[in-house]
C-alpha cells in the first residue's frame, strides 16, 4: 500500500480525512517522529498549505499533504480566514467561535463559507486541491460534533449546524471533503500500484 503523511496536528481534521481515505496508508506526524509546531505565517491558504507540506517533506522526504483551511465571513470581509485557528489570540475553539459571534452581532448578513486548500507533494512534484462549502452562521452554537466553528456553521441546503449533522454528511458536502476527493481522484490516476 502507498504511504502518505498528513502534515497536521489537528485531531478533528485528521479524523475526517482518515474517514475518507482507505486505499492509502496515512502516516501521522507522530508516526514519522515530527514533534515540532509547524509554522503557517502567510496570508493565503495556498502559501500556508505549501509551507506545512514543504516543512514535513524536508524532514522525512516522504509523500505528504497539508490542509490549510478556515471560515470566511462575508460581513467581516472574509475574516477570520487564514487566522481561524487562533482568531481570539489563542488556539481555543470555544473562544474563537465566541469572538466571531461577537464581531458579527452588529451585522445582518450572516453568510459565510469554509475553504480548504490541500497541498500535496507527490513524487517530488507539488499539487493543490481546493474545496469551498457555502453556508451561514448560527447566532447561537448548536451541537457538539465536528470541531472548530462547526457548532455555528449551517451549510446551504440544511437547517442544522455541522455540530449537529452526522460526520458522513459533513464529509459529503464540506470544503475538506471536496478537496480530499479531488486529491483521491488525482492519486488514483497517478499511482501505478
Ligand atoms: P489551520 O488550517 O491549521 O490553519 O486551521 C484551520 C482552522 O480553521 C481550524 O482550527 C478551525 O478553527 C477552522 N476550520 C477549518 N476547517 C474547519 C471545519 O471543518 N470545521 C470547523 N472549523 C474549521
Amino acid at each position: 500500500m502507498k504511504q502518505l503523511v498528513i502534515a497536521s496536528n489537528n485531531p478533528g481534521k485528521i479524523r475526517e480525512i482518515r474517514a475518507m481515505i482507505d486505499t492509502i496508508a496515512l502516516l501521522s506526524l507522530k508516526d514519522i517522529g515530527f514533534t515540532q509546531e509547524i509554522e503557517e505565517p502567510f496570508q493565503t491558504f495556498e502559501e500556508n498549505a505549501l509551507a506545512k507540506a514543504s516543512a514535513i517533506y524536508s524532514f522525512c522526504k516522504k509523500n505528504v499533504f497539508a490542509d490549510d483551511s478556515g471560515i470566511c465571513v462575508n460581513a467581516l470581509n472574509g475574516d477570520p480566514g487564514v487566522i481561524s485557528a487562533h482568531y481570539s489570540g489563542e488556539r481555543d475553539d470555544e473562544r474563537n467561535l465566541q469572538k466571531l459571534l461577537g464581531e458579527l452581532e452588529p451585522f445582518e448578513d450572516i453568510s459565510a463559507y469554509y475553504k480548504a486548500v490541500i497541498c500535496l507533494i507527490w513524487n517530488d512534484a507539488t499539487y493543490f486541491f481546493e474545496g469551498i462549502c457555502e453556508g451561514k452562521i448560527a447566532r447561537t452554537p448548536q451541537g457538539t460534533k465536528g470541531f472548530g466553528y462547526d457548532p455555528i456553521f449551517i451549510p446551504d441546503g440544511y437547517e442544522q449546524t455541522f455540530g449537529e449533522l452526522p460526520e458522513d454528511i459533513k464529509n459529503s458536502i464540506s470544503h475538506r471533503g471536496k478537496a480530499v476527493r479531488k486529491m483521491i481522484t488525482f492519486l488514483k490516476e497517478n499511482s501505478n500500484e
